[in-house]
């Protein structure tokens, strides 16, 4: 893919981001603060107390409007976020005020593909739920060595993917069980379905031969790191801790319409059949957490 066709699919892909809001018909987990506290209230709260153990100088990696960032800066921390939507910065921005967090936040609008960042300043570098949106991931962890000191710290809490097999039962479930998007509405996105279920090497290699085919078409980047995530910091950091988690249920569990008595216990057991899952198969997880020392 050239560079022009590039910049096309990253405009979109920032577009995307600039204006997604929560959708009535497409619930996400972390719509729903309790949902979210029941599969990842835990892990997160774990990936705080990590990067508040390596700050103070910290840089956030696609920050989005500032959830993560405020939160450590909130802990004392001094926070660089960066985002690919500019909309998303100024909103972070303007939540630090209101939150008198403006002293110790910075947020930057620029694409992490490219963007070059500034030599040994930070002790901790975070990623939230972004690595999985980056194209040149090698690359920008090669930055991400550079801009930390000397025995900073990598740490990651990101999505890496459900394995084939999941996701075409998942999408076989999201397709037969009553959910928040009508049997109608679900039939009209069945195009979307190839790229739910193509793998990160493919849509890789469609993209590098130029094609936009396999891609999501609002979030073109949209999975397309996911399972090298975990290969790509191995091979250039020392890994102190690696887990994974949730590797099903948390999925569909925004999605199920069901009378708000059943939403939460549902919720719970499915979280258990999670956790067992990962019990029998501790890599199995479609999210990871890890500590990645700057040697
Ligand atoms: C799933 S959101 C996560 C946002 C935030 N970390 C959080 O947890 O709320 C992914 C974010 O990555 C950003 N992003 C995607 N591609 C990017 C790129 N090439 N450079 C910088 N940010 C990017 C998006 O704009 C979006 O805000």
């Amino acid at each position: 893919m050239n560079r022009e066709e590039y910049d096309i699919l990253i405009g979109r892909e920032a577009a995307h981001w600039s204006v997604v809001a929560c959708d009535g018909e497409d619930p996400q987990i972390w719509d729903d603060a309790r949902l979210f506290e029941i599969f990842f209230g835990r892990e997160y709260r774990h990936f705080l107390r990590r990067v508040e153990e390596h700050g103070p100088r910290v840089l956030e990696l696609g920050c989005g409007s500032g959830g993560t960032a405020l939160a450590l800066a909130g802990r004392g921390l001094r926070v660089t976020g960066i985002d690919l939507s500019p909309e998303r910065v100024r909103a972070a921005g303007r939540e630090a005020l209101r939150r008198g967090l403006a002293d110790r936040t910075e947020f930057l609008s620029g694409d992490l593909n490219l963007m070059p960042l500034p030599p040994s300043s930070f002790d901790c570098v975070v990623a939230h739920d972004a690595l999985h949106h980056i194209l040149e991931l090698g690359d920008l962890l090669d930055r991400v060595r550079a801009a930390l000191v000397p025995g900073g710290r990598l740490v990651v809490m990101d999505f890496v993917g459900m394995g084939s097999v999941r996701r075409v039962v998942a999408a076989g479930l999201f397709a037969l069980l009553p959910t928040y998007r009508s049997y109608r509405s679900k039939w009209g996105l069945r195009r979307r379905l190839l790229s739910f279920l193509t793998p990160e090497s493919r849509k890789r290699k469609a993209f590098a031969q130029g094609s936009a085919k396999l891609l999501h078409a609002e979030s073109p980047f949209e999975e397309i790191s996911g399972p090298s995530i975990h290969a790509e910091i191995a091979s250039r950091f020392r890994v102190e801790e690696y887990f994974t988690f949730c590797p099903f249920w948390y999925y569909l569990a925004p999605k199920l319409r069901l009378p708000p008595s059943w939403r939460y216990p549902l919720a719970r057991t499915l979280h258990a059949l999670d956790g067992a899952m990962i019990r029998i198969r501790p890599r199995s997880g479609a999210h990871i957490l890890m500590t990645a020392h700057n040697d």
